[in-house]
């Protein structure tokens, strides 16, 4: 703001009202985004009750700077729905999947085989469990009953991604949340060997923090116990920002269209 208001009065090629309009947008345009609530407004994208739910303003910040109308967006763990409600909203297609489909537009699916075509998404959105957790079916395959100090959770979340970057197009955008996991005095840094896994196929565009709210252990009994037992409560989760590789050699084709936005 103040270099904003700097350049209004040095030279005055930009009015004041201008400046003012360029901050008119609902775009997130830091690394951190903070939702306090899963809804944005009164629509419903997905349900708020949902454990795990995406915040609905987060995936409508993802949709709308990687997406153009028509485009596909793909949800191979969809839990309650929240992208491909965002998405539909702003006229993009959306598939999802999900191995406990919870509504009739969510498609039986393992997240390890999607089934869909080669290259004909834009965006895919994956909101995975971090951990054993939360057990999210009685489906033996949910990736929600491996322990993330396991190693075989990085190998089964790898066939995940080379699933995304088989099913989006060249220059598609891959966006992933995840969280660290502190439990029973052990902290894993699930987000860090995740990004390895990830960094091998995908040409990183950025990190965003995402701020937790709502969280069961978000009360007062564990804040209480986080200071008492000298340990500290997870405040966000990690939403890794990928392209696919639209070039042989790896390299990005990074034109108007996946670097606009406001759409
Ligand atoms: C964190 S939730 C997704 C939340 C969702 N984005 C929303 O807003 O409601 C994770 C989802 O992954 C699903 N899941 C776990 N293992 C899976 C697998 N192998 N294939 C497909 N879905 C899986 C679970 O059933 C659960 O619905």
């Amino acid at each position: 703001m103040a270099l904003a208001s700097k350049m209004v009065h040095e030279d005055a090629l930009v009015s004041a009202e201008a400046w003012a309009m360029l901050g008119c947008s609902d775009l997130e345009p830091y690394t951190a985004w903070d939702f306090p609530d899963q809804g944005a407004g009164t629509a419903r994208y997905g349900d708020a009750t949902f454990n795990g739910v995406t915040p609905a303003l987060a995936a409508l910040n993802l949709v709308r700077r990687y997406t153009r109308p028509g485009d596909l967006v793909v949800d191979p763990m969809a839990g309650s729905g929240t992208i491909a409600d965002v998405a539909r909203s702003l006229g993009r297609r959306a598939v999802s999947l999900d191995l406990a489909p919870r509504r009739r537009d969510i498609v039986r699916a393992d997240a390890r085989a999607w089934p869909l075509p080669d290259a004909i998404a834009t965006l895919a959105v994956i909101d995975s469990p971090y951990s054993d957790n939360l057990v999210y079916s009685d489906d033996p395959r949910c990736l929600g009953r491996i322990s993330c100090k396991d190693s075989r959770f990085y190998r089964q979340m790898a066939r995940v991604a080379d699933e995304a970057q088989r099913v989006l197009r060249p220059g598609g955008v891959l966006a992933w949340v995840i969280s660290d996991e502190y439990k029973g005095g052990t902290y894993t840094p699930v987000g860090f060997r995740l990004q390895t896994v990830l960094a091998s196929r995908f040409e990183f565009l950025d990190t965003v923090v995402l701020l937790r709210h709502h969280d069961r252990s978000a009360s007062p009994m564990w804040e209480h116990h986080a200071r008492r037992y000298n340990f500290l409560l997870r405040g966000f989760k990690f939403l890794f920002l990928m392209r696919r590789p639209a070039g042989p050699r790896g390299g990005v084709v990074y034109g108007r269209r996946a670097g606009s936005y406001e759409r």
